[in-house]
């Protein structure tokens, strides 16, 4: 099939609720790869299958439909065992900046390829790019010998890698069909499909700050992703995880990098550290057989001796970054001229905190973007300290703004204070993981 006609009809059938063969389904995915099939049309498409949903053959089908047009990368070439991490969206989420240094430390092999921030959520190659002189567009061949040389590489898509899932997301995003549970799980597996590794572990985030509100709507999403994985025959295992207050504490650009080495030089503790801990400690445990005990001590170690700190910097230097940052990060990275501290006007506990409103505060300031292409200030964000259930004492500093101007320093302050609610009463932290789903074997 072929002919525009051909392809009206497979948005008609999806717009009447009809199941698409599997044939229609990748003929019109490469048809929109190649050009032959327009924006208009493929939007309509994309609002039928979120407004009608796709059955789980038609989901089945997505992501060889996407990968299709590109070339694998089956790393074939890396002799440590491989694993790939994807988060699905989060704020103040740097745990792809901790877990794959710690992870090549461990005598792992991690190939991500990334994203940039999308909405009020912040995209891993944004981050890095903050580093000065950090390339994020390698070649698959490039990619591939980094990750046996030094055990990591973070790289963005490029034309030959999933090029169409670049194309559908941008198309997503302009079109408000961005938050569908089959076409996140076919977008995230196409990435993670065409790659060759041993293990996928995804971090499904749940709550006010990710695409699924919910723990049962995240752990609808992660059961998608691992089905699609096992269909494919690969080991895949998803955490259902907080994300009902930002994750660590900074939410920027060279912010979060900042955060994410403090981290890997075992200075910072909290929920970034351990949730990368955790994902580290389950790679070693599937792919190196060792018990989760065993596991998580190593990766503490890694970080406390400065074996992940030493990887983070060899693979900043291998990608054209200058690595001293890893020792003098507020000597190299850029920093906002402004900087207010935000605080805490009364005593008391921490009782919620609007991650979405956080992130788009971050966003406001100019460390996000508002449509795709537009450029980010690495400098720019802020930083919130407390976490849900932690007491303060009026006139401690709980925030801190990075901003270019005094103006947007105090609308940023603003914002940030009405994203937290504070009461007297003691509250109980949110779980840090909800559940895992999948197994270690397919
Ligand atoms: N992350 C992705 O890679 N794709 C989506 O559709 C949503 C989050």
């Amino acid at each position: 099939m072929a002919r525009s006609d051909d392809f009206r009809d497979v948005v008609a059938h999806k717009r009447d609720g009809e199941e698409l063969t599997a044939d229609a389904l990748r003929s019109f995915v490469l048809g929109f790869a190649r050009g032959e099939v327009d924006d208009p049309l493929a939007a309509a498409f994309l609002m039928a299958a979120y407004l009608r949903g796709l059955s789980p053959a038609e989901t089945g089908e997505m992501p060889g439909a996407v990968i299709a047009p590109g070339r694998g990368l089956p790393l074939g070439g890396v002799s440590r065992p491989k694993v790939d991490k994807h988060s699905t969206g989060g704020v103040a989420d740097g745990v792809t900046l901790v877990f794959a240094p710690l992870a090549a430390s461990m005598g792992l092999a991690v190939a991500k390829l990334s994203g940039r921030g999308l909405g009020h959520t912040g995209g891993t190659l944004d981050k890095l790019e903050a580093i000065p002189g950090f390339r994020t567009a390698l070649s698959p061949d490039e990619l591939e010998r980094q990750v046996d040389r030094i055990g990591c590489a973070v790289a963005g898509q490029t034309a030959d890698l999933v090029p169409a899932d670049g194309a559908l997301y941008a198309l997503r995003d302009a079109t408000a069909t961005v938050a569908s549970t089959p076409l996140i799980a076919a977008s995230i597996m196409a990435k993670k499909l065409a790659v060759g590794t041993d293990l996928i572990l995804l971090d499904v985030k749940a709550g006010g700050g990710a695409f699924m509100k919910t723990p049962e709507a995240a752990t609808e999403l992660a059961g998608a992703c691992t089905a699609l994985a096992r269909a494919w025959n690969r080991p895949c295992r998803a955490a259902v995880t907080d994300m009902s207050q930002p994750l660590g504490t900074a939410v920027g650009n060279a912010l979060d990098v900042a955060e994410a080495i403090r981290v890997l030089r075992g200075e910072g503790g909290g929920r970034l550290r351990d949730l990368a801990v955790l994902f580290a400690a389950e790679a070693l445990t599937t792919l190196a057989g060792r018990t989760s005990d065993e596991a998580g001590a190593e990766a503490e170690r890694a970080l406390s001796d400065g074996r992940a700190a030493e990887a983070f910097a060899r693979m900043i230097e291998a990608q054209g970054g200058d690595p001293h940052v890893v020792e003098d990060p507020d000597g190299i990275l850029p920093a906002a001229p402004v900087r207010k501290d935000v605080l805490a006007q009364a005593s008391g506990y921490l009782e919620s905190v609007d991650a979405e409103a956080v992130g788009r505060t971050a966003m406001a300031l100019g460390a996000g973007r508002v449509k795709k292409g537009d450029s980010v200030d690495p400098a720019v964000g802020l930083e919130f300290f407390p976490k849900v259930g932690d007491s303060v004492t009026a006139g401690d500093v709980v925030g801190r703004v990075h901003a270019r101007d005094d103006a947007s320093a105090t609308r940023a302050e603003t914002l940030l204070r009405s994203a937290a609610s504070w009461t007297a009463q003691a509250v109980d932290p949110p779980p840090l993981v909800h559940g895992w789903v999948g197994g270690a074997t397919p």
